[in-house]
């Protein structure tokens, strides 16, 4: 399998990414802007597809209509002569002070108002660029104090903003579809929809729930303690997979942004199998972007900054080789079989079955032998694990 990356892989990389001058909390940055032409083309040189933006990463917040204009005939230049793809675009509601209490659910209702009319104007962009996906990051929407914020209201709120840019879209006739991206905290202490969960809850409360899905990001997840591979799976099961943050983080801390597979690889590991392998007969599960939201750590100058990017694809496609090889190999299988990882999808009744004739039947309950769990009837899965875990090591 090759391990150079092609537009076939759909692999996607955010401006502000690879674009991050590494500046911190703590300190200052230790890298200069980055072009966006260049950005462009150097992605396209190291095998990428496609790139994201945040409107503010393009040009500066409040640009006049020329100054936006000229940012993005350079950037539809670059497009046009590298073959790259704008998959899907954002709108930046967190970093001007503007949004210090968030934006569709700030308390200040002007603030409220001013950005909704920022994402119309960038969706009218996103579908100027092709763009099919539209992601929705909350960051600033939560709070530190509960008593500061009405969690209800604040939830109508953003109904209110989501319902109304649904509307927009489909007046428009946009092909574009929205994505919210969860965050369990940082920058607000807490922070709304923090979970795959809340956000797929919430999308079942919208005018227009088929047109909203969720982008999970793999750090995110992982700084609440979940298990990344869990929620995507859960999204899939229930047709909300519309795009992926592909990233790496080691534990529940602040949310590190490292390389993807730089943190949890058994989880990066059991992820990719389930995208790649995960559908039924084997097949892929999600055909969307591979996009990667990481951050090129603040140790790295411009070198490291594409170092780390390839990192990211090269990854994927070795995790994605791994995984093949797993599924692939006899011993698996055998162990797959044994551990009666496939049986979970045969119905736990016959087809047709009542509660009645369940309840008659007495080796479902009378006859059953529970004893012969007790030291019996080892599932097998340490031994599968064990496999897993030799394949990702290329030791088998
Ligand atoms: C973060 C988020 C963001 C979003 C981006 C797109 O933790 O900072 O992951 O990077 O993904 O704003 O909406
Ligand atoms: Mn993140
Ligand atoms: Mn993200």
């Amino acid at each position: 399998m090759a391990l150079e990356p092609t537009r076939e892989d759909k692999f996607s990389f955010g401006l502000w990414t690879i674009g991050w001058n590494a500046q911190d909390q703590f300190g200052s940055a230790t890298r200069p802007p980055l072009d966006t032409v260049v950005a462009v083309n150097k992605l396209s040189d190291l095998g990428a597809y496609g790139m994201t933006f945040h409107d503010d990463d393009l040009f500066p917040f409040e640009s006049t209509h020329a100054e936006r204009r000229k940012e993005i005939d350079r950037l539809k230049g670059a497009l046009d002569s590298t073959g790259l793809v704008i998959p899907m675009v954002t709108t930046n509601l967190f970093s001007h002070p503007v949004f210090k209490d968030g934006g569709f659910t700030s308390n200040d209702r002007d603030v409220r108002r001013f950005a909704i009319r920022k994402v119309i104007q960038n969706l009218d962009l996103a579908a100027e660029l092709g763009a099919e996906t539209f992601v929705m990051w909350g960051g600033r929407e939560g709070s530190e104090y509960d008593s500061a914020k009405d969690i209800r209201g604040a939830l109508e709120r953003y109904r209110e903003a989501v319902n109304l840019l649904g509307d927009y879209v489909t007046d428009k006739g946009y092909n574009i579809r929205f994505a919210i991206e969860p965050k369990p905290n940082e920058p607000r202490g807490d922070i709304l929809l923090p979970t795959v969960g809340h956000a797929l809850a919430f999308i079942e409360t919208l005018e227009r729930p088929e047109m909203v899905g969720v982008n999970p990001e793999t750090g995110h997840e992982q700084m609440a303690g979940l298990n990344y591979t869990h929620g995507i799976a859960q999204a899939l099961y229930q047709g909300k997979l519309f795009h992926i943050d592909l990233n790496g983080q080691r534990g529940v801390k602040f949310d590190q942004d490292l390389v993807f597979g730089h943190g949890d690889l058994q989880n990066a590991f059991s992820l990719v199998d389930l995208l790649e392998n995960g559908g039924p007969g084997g097949t892929q599960t999600y055909t969307g972007p591979r996009h990667f939201d990481y951050k090129p750590s603040r140790t790295e100058d411009i070198n490291g900054v594409w170092d780390s990017a390839a990192a990211n694809m090269r990854m994927y496609l070795l995790l994605k080789e791994r995984a093949a090889a797993f599924r692939a190999d006899p011993e698996v299988q055998a162990a797959l079989e044994f551990s009666k990882v496939a049986e979970i999808n045969q119905p736990t009744l016959n087809a047709g079955e009542s509660y009645d004739a369940l309840l008659a039947d007495k080796s479902s309950y009378e006859d059953f032998d529970s004893a012969a769990y007790y030291d019996g009837k080892g599932f097998g899965f340490v031994k599968l694990q064990q496999l897993f875990l030799e394949h990702l090591l290329g030791a088998r």
